[in-house]
């Protein structure tokens, strides 16, 4: 019985995805699963050129050799940063990878000295589990909301603004 129980749980710390910084290599892929999501209205499409050019912004997911998840976070002003393209490929299973690639990308907005990070989501559930809170159109940072209002096809529509302080708070949720 308790051999059983150890398999069983090796088995499944095994079985995760795994997060690492992205590398070019991977952004075809990376483009692969945003582009799905964008289909359904979830995320913002990226092409090929924008994701290589900011490819130190990813952490992708990996099981099995193959890319399951990624998103990015980069900078939008002093201290404040942008957690964004969070998409995991549906048919992954149950490998974490949406767990995977928060956890990395909270770890990297730390490294880069980031002291809160926000988002735009219509999947406020998932990011609640990783201390996002919902805030107010009115309450974001002007850098922010220029940010957004000038990139084409990006708009808070339909979207739940959410933050999170960084600094100080343990990474893993
Ligand atoms: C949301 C998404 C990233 C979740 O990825 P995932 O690999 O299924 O997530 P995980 O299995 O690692 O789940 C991590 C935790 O979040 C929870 N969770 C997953 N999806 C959720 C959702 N839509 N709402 C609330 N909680 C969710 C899981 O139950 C799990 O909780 P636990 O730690 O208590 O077990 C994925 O479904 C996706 O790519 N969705 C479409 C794109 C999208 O909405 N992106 C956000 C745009 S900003």
């Amino acid at each position: 019985m308790i051999m059983a129980s150890l398999t069983e749980m090796q088995y499944t710390v095994g079985d995760r995805a795994r997060a690492s910084n992205a590398n070019p290599i991977h952004a075809a892929a990376i483009c692969r699963l945003i582009g799905y999501w964008a289909d359904q209205g979830l995320t913002i499409r990226r092409d090929l050129r924008s994701v290589v050019t900011s490819i130190d912004d990813f952490t992708v997911a990996v099981h099995r050799q193959r890319v399951v998840g990624c998103g990015a976070v980069c900078a939008v002003g002093d201290g404040l940063g942008e957690i964004r393209s969070i998409a995991v490929d549906p048919g992954a299973g149950k490998v974490r990878a949406g767990h995977a690639v928060m956890d990395a990308l909270l770890g990297k907005a730390q490294v880069r000295g980031l002291e809160q990070v926000l988002l735009l989501t219509k999947t406020p559930g998932f990011f609640a589990r990783y201390g996002f809170e919902a805030v107010g159109a009115e309450a974001l940072p002007g850098a922010y909301a220029e940010m957004i209002a000038s990139e084409p096809g990006r708009t808070l529509d339909g979207k739940v603004a959410m933050r999170r302080v960084v600094v100080g708070v343990p990474v893993s949720v």
